[in-house]
């Protein structure tokens, strides 16, 4: 059976309730601890946004989301009408008055409790919205702001969007969402690291050869085309995601898991991360951009098509080989990989460990393969242990390279929760542990702008890669350059 502590009644407005991401992500993750009894009975939901509909129509629209994008499995009629009655909706102006006294109202109706305020909308709303929030007193001491990324395209409008939210609300009342640390395996990661004695002493370059971390998307833009062009994939995973991906494998043990303890963790690999010389810039970042090719639904464009600009530099892949100035990590590279239409859907960390020192059965083996510590993220999550084990049989010592497979869907039977499950219930329980910090975020910016600024000074544009392949040519030599190869589960 699940554990679930359920959490004390609450208001939680939504801001762009009619977006993207709360179609997709936000009503279904309520549905679904809703469903699970997590959510008490006076908790409230409220979507707002500027366009005028009823409570009804809402409900309409929600309930559209669940059917879209909730397994029929999980929804009855009866759990998604309960779901339903607690939504209601108010329009608001982000930028202007209208609506705002009645949000006042609204939210007063239910006295002092907990209030979340989910800013679903573009980071240019951040300001004016808590500004508002500011002065319509509507922010309380159990108040809580939630923003996502993108904060900002740089270190500096990082900092301005970073104020203007910090003017109304104290640091600890701000929920910085970057959803992979919510992803069930990315909490393993620490569990693996942090409740397992066995690892721990091998966890340094004395024993590590080096570090794999691929986010790979079979997907393109998807509509998303006008916000990806602005972005790209640096701005839109890496900097983000995959930053924080590496934070969890390369940090030191934290002494709890109390929200600071392992955010000032996180934080000592982020202004550890070596900064890239005008060389390194050159030789160790690859960024490329997605031509027609194929996917596993068929034949499909490029990205400058589906953008309809044929001058746009955006790039939709980028790999880079970090490294990170500390005694721990000193001589073990980190190669960073992540991609749209890339040849397979697969997000994971491959930890490679150095080669034994000698080889002993070099008669029958010459070529035994180094262990290697696979984290898969998704699909089919779970972990395997790569190990060289003897071939059954006589005719001497021949070895076989088996993995030690943990597939968590076949471990565990019970459903693995979304992302956003959990990070909503942590906003709701006042639990920062996997939020992002201010300074996180600003230490990762200080990492990335150089490479942007290079980007944006330089005439170069970025690789084109064939659909449906593994990125651009360039990206497989930066790595084999060093005398390795992108992990690739054998098999597949
Ligand atoms: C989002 C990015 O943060 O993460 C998207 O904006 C990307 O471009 C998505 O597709 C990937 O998330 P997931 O959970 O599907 O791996």
């Amino acid at each position: 059976m699940p554990r679930m502590m359920p959490v004390e009644p609450f208001d939680l407005v939504v801001f762009g309730a009619t977006g993207d991401l709360s179609q997709r992500k936000l009503i279904p993750a309520l549905f679904h601890r809703d469903d699970q009894g997590q959510i008490p009975p006076e908790a409230r939901i409220i979507g707002t946004s500027r366009r005028d509909m009823t409570d009804e129509a809402f409900r309409a629209f929600a309930q559209g989301a669940i059917e879209k994008f909730v397994e029929a499995e999980f929804r009855t009629a009866a759990n998604v009408k309960r779901f339903l009655d607690r939504l209601t909706y108010v329009s608001a102006e982000a930028t202007q008055e209208d609506g705002w006294l009645k949000l006042e109202k609204v939210l007063a109706a239910a006295g002092e409790r907990v209030r979340i305020f989910y800013l679903a909308v573009g980071p240019e709303l951040f300001g004016p919205i808590c500004e508002r929030l500011g002065s319509h007193n509507l922010v309380t001491p159990h108040s809580r702001v939630v923003v996502e990324k993108p904060l900002g395209k740089d270190g500096a409008s990082a900092q301005a969007v970073n104020d203007a939210i910090g003017k109304v609300f104290p640091e600890p009342s701000i929920y910085r969402i970057d959803h992979y640390l919510g992803k069930e395996t990315v909490q393993n990661l620490m569990a693996l690291r942090f409740a397992n004695a066995l690892f721990e002493p091998l966890w340094k370059d004395e024993y590590i050869d080096h570090v794999q971390i691929t986010v790979a998307e079979t997907l393109g833009v998807e509509g998303r085309a006008g916000y990806y062009d602005t972005s790209g994939a640096m701005r839109d995973m890496v900097q983000n995601h995959i930053l924080q991906l590496l934070c969890l494998v390369a940090m030191e043990p934290p002494s709890s898991m109390e929200a600071d303890a392992v955010r000032d963790e996180k934080l000592k690999v982020l202004k550890s991360l070596k900064p890239m010389s005008a060389q390194d810039l050159e030789d160790k970042v690859v960024r490329g951009q997605y031509r027609a090719g194929a996917s596993s639904t068929g034949a499909v464009g490029g990205y400058l098509e589906e953008l309809g600009n044929p001058d746009s530099k955006t790039e939709t892949f980028v790999a880079i080989k970090a490294q990170i100035n500390s005694w721990r990590w000193a001589n073990v590279p980190f190669y960073l990989r992540t991609g749209k239409r890339l040849s397979q859907r697969v997000s994971e960390i491959m930890v490679q460990f150095r080669e034994v020192p000698l080889n002993i059965f070099k008669k029958t083996a010459d070529d035994l393969q180094p262990n290697r510590l696979i984290i898969r993220l998704q699909p089919d999550e779970g972990i395997k242990l790569w190990l060289c084990v003897k071939e059954p049989g006589p005719g001497g010592l021949r070895f076989k390279y088996v993995p030690l497979d943990m597939n968590f869907a076949e471990a565990f039977t019970t459903r693995q929760p979304e992302a956003y499950e959990r990070l909503l219930m942590d906003v709701v329980r006042g639990n920062q542990t996997l939020f992002m910090r201010r300074d996180e975020v600003a230490a990762a910016w200080r990492y990335i702008d150089p490479i942007l600024d290079k980007w944006k000074e330089g005439s170069d544009s970025p690789k084109p890669y064939q659909s449906g392949t593994w990125g651009p040519s360039s990206a497989i030599a930066l790595i084999e350059r060093d005398g390795r190869t992108w992990y690739e589960a054998p098999g597949t």
